[in-house]
């Protein structure tokens, strides 16, 4: 009993440790595993019935919410981008104006591009570029979509850049598609000496140059390719993925590497939808870079979290007289008919953060994350108590 005590304090100084507002711990606490890891204790041969991740040195990994962008405050935390490029990115004041980005009454949100407006050739199309105003280094990034923009002439990416000069701190292109594609691609974009790992297990198909795979993610080689890995499912992009009601796309980036899942909406993981993620649960991811070919922490740091919809620019422009849509793009630009599905519809976003729960030395948690701030104490002390209360009701 003193063991098992002992133990949860242990828990929760280590989600406190990770996250600044207690009431949303106590929430995204997972009590059930925290009591399976703790019968381990009692009895070691016995197998967790859930999978946990596990720390090269041993530790648990658990993951806590960091944060969440979703509903009314969405906008809030991210910037618009207004720089040059051939789509003509609006301000937040004229996007919610024009309601270009808008959240919906039960609470969708909704970015698209001008799909009203017919244009003279060779006008640019209004359209939104935001960034996330916070930075992360590493985190688990889940994005529940409805719709993702689609459509001949339309370019869109949901994606994490490094705020340094680019590509020296990365770029992860979680969802990036073009035209009438059905595929979704991952792709990363770095400084030289990056590569992708061939054989490395995950289901997607490595995007080839001249033929044969392209590994390097080098982005000052290849026009920019980047290194890329197509997605298998025909419903991970575009209109298959919309009758579907969309899904969930989950990016897992930590020091032994970064990985894509996507599922669709039928097929979400249990733990995804109870805020209580768990990847390795979720089987072989559609796309990985891993360490045995690219140090992620020295060509990813301080990403910003973006999201896209581009017309005719450098890849739905140079790529549309291969690409079987009609006409050219100059021509497909001017009619807004032609934009009614350049829409992105977002459920939710969430970015989760490691918590290491060492289990074989129960004190280290507690001597790496002293805890300073009096109102926490009093909040752990009062969860102890009920958790005390629990098990003695037990
Ligand atoms: C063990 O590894 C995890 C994840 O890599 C890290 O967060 C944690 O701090 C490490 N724990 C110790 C005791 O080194
Ligand atoms: C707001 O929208 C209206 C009508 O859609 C338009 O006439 C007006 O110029 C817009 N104002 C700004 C600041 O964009
Ligand atoms: C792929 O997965 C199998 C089975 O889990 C494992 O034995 C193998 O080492 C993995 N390969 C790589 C390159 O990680
Ligand atoms: C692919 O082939 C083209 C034309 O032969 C050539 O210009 C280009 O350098 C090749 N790219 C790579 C990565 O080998
Ligand atoms: C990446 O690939 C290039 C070209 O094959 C090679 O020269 C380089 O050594 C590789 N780097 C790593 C870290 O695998
Ligand atoms: C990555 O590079 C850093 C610094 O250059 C080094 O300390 C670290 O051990 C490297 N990681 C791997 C997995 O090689
Ligand atoms: C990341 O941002 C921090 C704080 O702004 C900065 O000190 C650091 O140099 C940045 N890292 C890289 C690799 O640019
Ligand atoms: C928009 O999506 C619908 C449903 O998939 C499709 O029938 C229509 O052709 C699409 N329109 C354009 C312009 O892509
Ligand atoms: C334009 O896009 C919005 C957002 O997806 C959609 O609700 C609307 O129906 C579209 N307009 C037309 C004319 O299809």
């Amino acid at each position: 009993m003193l063991k098992l005590r002992h133990a949860i304090i242990c828990l929760l100084c280590g989600h406190l440790s990770e996250t600044i507002a207690f009431p949303s711990i106590l929430s995204n606490i997972n009590w059930k595993a925290g009591i399976e890891l703790l019968g381990s204790f009692e009895q070691p041969k016995t197998t967790l019935p859930m999978k946990r991740e596990t720390a090269p040195n041993g530790s648990t990994i658990l993951w806590v919410i960091q944060d969440t962008y979703e509903g009314s405050t969405f906008f809030d935390t991210f910037d618009f981008y207004t720089g040059p490029d051939p789509t003509n990115f609006v301000d937040q004041q004229v996007a919610i104006n024009d309601s270009l980005a808008y959240v919906t009454s039960d609470n969708k949100v909704i970015m698209r591009g001008d799909n009203t407006t017919q244009l003279a050739y060779g006008v640019n199309r209004n359209s939104v570029r935001i960034t996330s105003q916070a930075q992360y280094n590493m985190g688990l990034f889940i994005l529940d979509l409805e719709m993702a923009p689609w459509g001949c002439g339309v370019t869109a990416f949901f994606q994490t850049v490094g705020n340094g000069a680019w590509p020296y701190t990365g770029e992860i292109d979680i969802i990036e598609g073009v035209h009438d594609n059905q595929h979704n691609q991952v792709t990363w974009h770095t400084a030289p000496g990056c590569n992708l790992t061939q054989n490395t297990n995950f289901t997607g198909t490595i995007v080839q140059t001249n033929g044969t795979d392209n590994l390097q993610c080098n982005a000052l080689i290849n026009n920019n390719a980047g290194c890329g890995v197509m997605e298998w499912s025909r419903a991970s992009y575009g209109p298959l993925f919309d009758e579907a009601q969309g899904g969930v796309f989950a990016m897992n980036w930590d020091e032994n590497g970064i990985a894509v899942w996507s599922f669709y909406r039928a097929a979400i993981p249990l733990d995804i939808t109870q805020g209580n993620p768990n990847p390795s649960n979720w089987g072989e991811p559609v796309a990985a870079l891993s360490t045995q070919s690219c140090n992620i922490t020295n060509y990813f740091a301080n990403h910003s979290i973006v999201f896209d919809i581009t017309f005719c620019g450098d890849w739905a422009g140079n790529s549309y007289a291969t690409s079987g849509c009609p006409g050219t793009c100059e021509n497909r630009l001017m009619d807004p008919t032609n934009f009614v599905n350049a829409s992105w519809i977002i459920n939710s976003l969430s970015v989760y953060k490691q918590a290491s729960l060492s289990i074989s030395g129960a004190s280290s948690a507690t001597q790496t994350h002293p805890i300073m701030n009096l109102k926490m104490t009093g909040w752990i002390i009062s969860a102890v108590i009920f958790i005390h209360i629990v098990l003695v009701s037990l």
